[in-house]
């Protein structure tokens, strides 16, 4: 089964991109401390990775969402709120992928809702072939051409999110 995913990136070239995003981060943040956002599920692996290449006193926090499916697009809402008040602090919200805009976009309104000191986003993966809403994603890792992904958090019906590597998909063939 394996064998039909067709590899965009090995663990080795995302690794070295969120070590990259991590020490990019650090600097960016330096003498700050800061709050990564992460929206569960598809982010859980992106985010720990990326925390441990962000050299400075961090907190995690996580949240999860549901959307109301095909052709209900922008209709999102939290099922799972955050733990932690981010009134006053420093986050940065961390998503795998990036594709309409319309999750980060609610997720943006919520959080900056609550007065945080500031907010930036992070996006593993940027399939802006998809993009409605114009967002301004401060860090990105790649940029993905408007195919099927799973693995590093992606899943196709639940799988393959623990693929230390990113492929490529044809759905129709599992
Ligand atoms: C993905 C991703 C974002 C959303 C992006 O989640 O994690 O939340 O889609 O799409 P948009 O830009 O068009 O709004 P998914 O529904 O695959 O859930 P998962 O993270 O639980 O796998």
């Amino acid at each position: 089964m394996l064998d039909k995913i067709e590899v965009l990136f090995t663990e080795e070239e995302i690794q070295g991109r969120v070590a990259a995003l991590g020490g990019q981060i650090g600097s960016d943040y330096a003498g700050r401390s800061l709050v990564l956002v992460s929206v569960l599920r598809g982010s859980i692996f992106f985010t720990t990775d990326l925390a441990r290449y962000i050299t400075l006193p961090l907190a995690m926090d996580f949240l999860s969402i549901s959307s109301y499916g095909e052709g209900s697009e922008g209709v999102v809402r939290i099922t799972k709120d955050l733990e932690e008040n981010i009134a006053g602090k420093d986050v940065l919200l961390v998503e795998d992928i990036v594709d309409t805009g319309f999750t980060v976009r609610y997720l943006m309104r919520s959080l900056l809702s609550r007065n945080p000191r500031s907010i930036e986003i992070c996006v593993l993966l940027d399939r802006r072939a998809r993009r409605i809403i114009d967002l301004d994603l401060k860090y990105v890792g790649f940029e993905i051409p408007d195919k099927f992904i799973v693995g590093y958090g992606l899943d196709y019906k639940q799988q393959f999110r623990n693929l230390p590597y990113i492929g490529v998909i044809q759905p129709d063939r599992f």
